[in-house]
């Protein structure tokens, strides 16, 4: 595997905190981790493997196998390199330019695609490590996810003390429409391609909102307004805290020839 400097890939994330407070893409990886058959011999890619703790499913289902995490966050490979030691291969990447040495079997990819620009990008860099016949499957963030958050964070952001002092976040998330998803993956030269939308309602804490859906905002601006800011999201949102989650289904196959 050639590593990518991840430096412009994505933020850095509190590893610690999303190991401890990601429950909920727990829960979705486990539901998608059954869409993918595996005899247990196979080599795996963990795409945006974060902090290990999922990676750690994808282990336990290949005994024979090898797992090969790779992640834009050095935070989140450090984490997971602590939690995982040497039973699977973690890599600083960013997906969207990575490449493998040996094709992999299979590619799963759990709460991570939302977070990259360039979709077309990423499906090409994914195609190319699959080895033919080899199967994607995928769950991120889709068209319409979490769209109260997005307009109580505008709201919060066109208030003082913040909009005097936020600067414009350096990424936006980019949630995809099946049909988009769809035409893309078959460009990239994948088959068998399938792309849905299923509503999840989550309830969320404090912590969670910092630590994963607000950090692009709280990176523009100054460290003293970060908990003043979560908490002012967290009360636009309203009792009880919930987040209108909309996971995009991704499964694909790279054609046998
Ligand atoms: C919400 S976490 C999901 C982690 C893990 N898959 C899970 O289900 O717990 C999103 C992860 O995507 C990673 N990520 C974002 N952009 C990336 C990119 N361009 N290349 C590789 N990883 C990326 C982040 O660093 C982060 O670890």
């Amino acid at each position: 595997m050639s590593e990518t400097a991840a430096a412009n890939a994505g933020r850095d994330w509190d590893a610690a905190s999303y190991d401890r407070i990601s429950d909920p893409q727990y829960a979705w990886a486990l539901e998608v981790l059954e869409r993918l058959p595996l005899a247990g011999d196979e080599t795996v890619l963990d795409a945006g493997c974060g902090s290990g703790r999922v990676t750690e499913l994808l282990l336990e289902r290949l005994p024979r196998g090898r797992v090969i995490g790779v992640d834009a966050s050095e935070a989140m490979i450090d984490h997971a390199r602590r939690a995982l030691g040497a039973r699977a291969i973690l890599r600083v990447g960013d997906l969207a330019r990575f490449r493998v040495d040996r094709n992999v079997d299979a590619i799963f990819s759990n709460a991570v695609l939302h977070w990259i620009a360039d979709h077309d990008a990423v499906f090409g860099a994914l195609f190319a490590a699959l080895r033919p016949g080899g199967r994607l499957v995928a769950q991120c963030g889709g068209a319409g996810n979490v769209a109260a958050l997005g307009e109580a964070t505008r709201a919060v952001l066109g208030r003082e003390p913040f909009a005097a002092q936020a600067r414009p976040p350096a990424r936006a998330w980019n949630f995809a429409t099946p049909e988009d998803t769809r035409a893309r993956l078959s460009m990239a030269g994948f088959d068998d391609v399938q792309a849905s939308l299923e509503p999840k309602r989550v309830a969320v804490g404090r912590e969670f909102l910092r630590t994963v859906n607000l950090g692009p905002h709280l990176e523009g601006l100054p460290e003293s307004l970060h908990g003043d800011f979560v908490d002012a999201v967290a009360a636009e949102l309203g009792d009880p805290l919930e987040l209108d989650y909309v996971r995009l289904n991704i499964d694909a196959r790279r054609p046998a020839r």
